[in-house]
């Protein structure tokens, strides 16, 4: 059984498998995304973060009602389990729903008839992440907040993410502000493709509590040395940035650099479906890639508990 942990970057969307996107398009009577699910998944070869964007988004048009959601939050548990995961903290972006008329009802109450009962089906605690599109203007991110308000018993955090370089998180400096004052959590991608400013603003504006990805924090050595102090984590998705490009291969991912600074390094899969394995995946080729040992693999599955949002109480029991 693969070594307990916790996941906490990964969109939920990211986890639409082909198979399943297929049978969803079927059962809504629409147009087949490609020709047959071989042919999608060819398509999945991506050249930087927006090349995949645009085929996320895109193939999210299948996902249309309550069953559709929940359809696939299972699937994720299913993968999930297997995978060793006892806790899943998960993003989902509800203005690329809403943006397409499905109403934020739809997709909370479809993942939470999953989700609600996770601990009982597959031993997996959950809680949602509400992420803001940073490619879209403010007004509608804070728009997105008070129409997720009725919401907020399955919401623990907001963060923000989609296409980086250009779209700095100090664009969300008041609706993150918001999000705090509606005692929520704050996390934000940061440091992906774009540049160390970026995670200096979602720390010192947004006052992000975890970073995603985070990778470009060692071009700036005050950064780093920042985040050791602070011991504040960030979500490493090794698979994700090579199939993004953002590394060239994982031999030369930065994540044993990132150890070695002392920095709180947590290994999760980001968009699982389309960047080649899930969660324990990128924990096994992490060992094949880098030659990390049992006892490294161990410290960023109790790092994964110890940067979680869960209770102290919660953390001592599954570390
Ligand atoms: N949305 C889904 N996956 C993402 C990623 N890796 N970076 C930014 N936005 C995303
Ligand atoms: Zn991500």
């Amino acid at each position: 059984m693969p070594i307990p942990k916790a996941e906490l970057h990964v969109h939920i969307e990211g986890t639409l498998e082909p198979e399943l996107a297929f049978a969803l398009a079927r059962r809504n009577g629409l147009t087949p995304p490609h020709p047959d699910v071989d042919s999608l998944r060819r398509a999945y070869s991506f050249t930087d973060l927006q090349s995949f964007l645009d085929l996320y988004y895109a193939l999210m048009d299948v996902l249309r009602t309550e069953a559709d959601f929940t359809d696939l939050a299972t699937a994720y548990l299913d993968r999930a389990a297997a995978q060793g995961v006892r806790h899943a903290e998960i993003f989902f972006d509800p203005q690329a729903h809403t943006g397409r008329g499905i109403s934020l009802d739809t997709v909370v109450n479809g993942l939470t008839a999953a989700l609600n009962t996770s601990e009982h089906t597959h031993n997996i605690s959950t809680t949602l992440i509400l992420c803001f599109l940073r490619d879209r203007p403010a007004a509608e991110a804070l728009d997105t907040l008070h129409q997720a308000r009725p919401h907020l018993e399955h919401i623990s955090a907001v963060g923000l993410d989609s296409a980086e370089v250009g779209h700095p998180p100090e664009k969300f400096t008041e609706v993150f502000a918001a999000a705090r004052d509606l005692g929520l959590r704050r996390v934000a991608h940061a440091g992906e493709e774009g540049p160390a400013s970026y995670i200096w603003q979602a720390l010192n504006l947004l006052g992000a509590e975890r970073i995603d990805h985070g990778i470009r924090c060692l071009e700036d050595p005050d950064l780093v040395t920042h985040l050791a102090a602070t011991q504040t984590p960030l979500t490493v998705c090794p698979l994700s940035n090579v199939r993004l490009r953002a590394v060239p291969d994982l031999a030369q991912h930065p994540l044993p650099a990132l150890m070695e600074a002392g920095l709180l390094v947590t290994v999760n899969s980001d968009d699982p479906s389309y960047f080649g394995g899930y969660v324990h995946d990128n924990y096994q080729a992490l060992h094949t890639h880098l030659g990390l040992g049992a006892e490294q693999l161990r410290q960023l599955a109790r790092n994964s508990f110890t940067a979680s949002f869960l209770t102290p109480q919660r953390k001592a029991q599954l570390i």
